[in-house]
C-alpha cells in the first residue's frame, strides 16, 4: 500500500467505426423519417461497425490513443476496466482481451456492467483503488457494438443507437484537481423497462429465443425518457452539493447521449449555456457506455476543456442506474 492520492484523468482517446447510417439510410430500412428521429432525438447519423470488429476492437483504439494522450505505458497499467453491455463474449471479459492487445502484462482487468451509466461507474471504482495508494494507474473503458443488439426491423429503438468507444485513463493528481465527489445509484425494480431477454441464464439461447428476437434489446422508451429527466436533475444536484460546489461553478456538462431533449432539461436545470453542454449524439446516436467518453475526449482534444476546469459527468440507463461525477480537470500527463 503506496501514499493515498487524489485520482484524476490524466488523458483520453475515443474511437468510432468509418461506416455512417443516416437517418435517410434507415428511412429504407423501417418505417421512419428523417424529420421524426431528429425532432424527438436529435440524432442525424450513427456510426456502425464493421463485421469483423468487435468491441474490444473499438476499446483497443480508443485506449491506444488515451495512454498516449497520458503518456503511460500500457505495461505502467495497474487494472483495466471496460464499461459495456455488447461484450465480446460472455467471458472472458472484453478487459481481458484488451489487456493482452495492449500488452498491459500487470494490469487486472474486469468488466464492469451498469449499462449507460457503465462509465461513471468504472470511473468511481478507478479513483477508489487510485485514492487508497492501491494502484497507480487505471485505464477504464466504454465501448460498445450496440448494432449488434438492436433489432433493426424495430422503429422504436433501432434509430437510437450506435458504435463506439471512449477511454480514459486515471493517475494521481495534485490534491486540488481529481475527482472532487459522485453518486451511482440504482433502482432495480424498473430493470423491465430496459432490457435484453435471452442469452443469459434465466432464458439460455435456443431456437426459440431467437425465433422470438429476444437477443434484441427492448425498451420502453417514454418510461425511460421520465425516469432520465428526473435522475439527471437529482443526479447532478447531489454531486454538486457532495463536491461542495454551487453550480455556476460547473464550466461544463458531459451528459450520457440519449436524446438531446434530456439533455435539454438538464442543461437549463444547471442555467449553463449551450457552449457549455458537451453534446455528440447527432452525430453517433446513443453509445451507451461510449457517449461520455468520446464526448470528453472530443471536447479535451478541441481544447475547450481547460486546466482547472469543472466537470459534471451524468449517466442513467439500463438497471436502472445512474451516476454523476464532479471532477476537476488536470493537464494531460500531469499526474504526480
Ligand atoms: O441510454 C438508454 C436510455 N434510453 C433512453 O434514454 C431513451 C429515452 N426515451 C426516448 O428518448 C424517447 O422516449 C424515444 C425517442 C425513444 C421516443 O420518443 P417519444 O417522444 O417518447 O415517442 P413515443 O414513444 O411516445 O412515440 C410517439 C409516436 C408513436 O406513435 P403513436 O403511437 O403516437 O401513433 C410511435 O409509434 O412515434 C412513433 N414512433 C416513430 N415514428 C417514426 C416511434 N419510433 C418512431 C420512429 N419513426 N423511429
Amino acid at each position: 500500500m503506496g501514499k493515498a492520492f487524489r485520482a484524476g484523468i490524466i488523458g483520453t482517446g475515443s474511437y468510432v467505426p468509418e461506416r455512417v447510417l443516416t437517418n435517410f439510410d434507415l428511412e429504407k430500412m423501417v418505417d421512419t423519417n428523417d424529420e421524426w428521429i431528429r425532432t424527438r432525438t436529435g440524432i442525424r447519423e450513427r456510426r456502425i461497425a464493421k463485421e469483423d470488429q468487435a468491441t474490444s476492437d473499438l476499446a483497443y483504439e480508443a485506449a491506444q490513443r488515451a495512454l498516449e494522450a497520458s503518456d503511460v505505458a500500457a505495461e505502467a497499467l495497474d487494472l483495466i476496466i471496460v464499461a459495456t453491455i455488447t461484450p465480446d463474449t460472455a467471458f472472458p471479459s472484453t478487459a481481458n482481451i484488451l489487456q493482452d492487445r495492449l500488452g498491459a502484462h500487470r494490469a487486472a482487468a474486469f468488466d464492469q456492467a451498469a449499462a449507460c451509466s457503465g462509465f461513471i461507474y468504472a470511473l468511481a471504482t478507478a479513483a477508489q483503488f487510485i485514492e487508497s495508494g492501491v494502484y497507480r494507474y487505471v485505464l477504464v473503458v466504454g465501448a460498445e457494438t450496440l448494432s449488434r443488439i438492436v433489432d433493426w426491423e424495430d422503429r422504436n429503438t433501432c434509430v437510437l443507437f450506435g458504435d463506439g468507444a471512449g477511454a480514459a485513463v486515471l493517475g494521481p493528481v495534485p490534491e486540488d484537481e481529481g475527482v472532487r465527489a459522485f453518486v451511482l445509484g440504482s433502482d432495480g425494480s424498473g430493470g423491465e423497462l430496459l432490457k435484453l431477454p435471452a442469452g443469459g441464464s434465466r432464458l439460455p439461447a435456443s431456437h426459440d429465443t431467437v425465433d422470438r428476437r429476444l437477443h434484441y434489446l427492448k425498451m420502453n422508451g417514454r418510461e425511460v425518457f421520465k425516469f432520465a429527466v428526473r435522475v439527471m436533475n437529482q443526479a447532478s444536484d447531489e454531486v454538486i452539493e457532495k463536491a461542495g460546489l454551487t453550480k455556476d461553478a460547473i464550466d461544463f456538462l458531459v451528459p450520457h447521449q440519449a436524446n438531446l431533449r434530456i439533455i435539454e432539461s438538464a442543461r437549463e436545470r444547471l442555467e449553463l449555456p449551450a457552449e457549455k453542454v458537451v453534446v455528440n449524439l447527432d452525430r453517433f446516436g446513443n453509445m451507451s457506455t461510449a457517449s461520455i467518453p468520446v464526448a470528453l475526449d472530443e471536447a479535451v482534444r478541441a481544447g475547450k476543456i481547460q486546466p482547472g476546469d469543472h466537470l459534471l459527468m451524468v449517466g442513467f440507463g439500463a438497471g436502472l442506474t445512474w451516476g454523476a461525477l464532479v471532477l476537476r480537470w488536470s493537464a494531460s500527463g500531469s499526474g504526480v
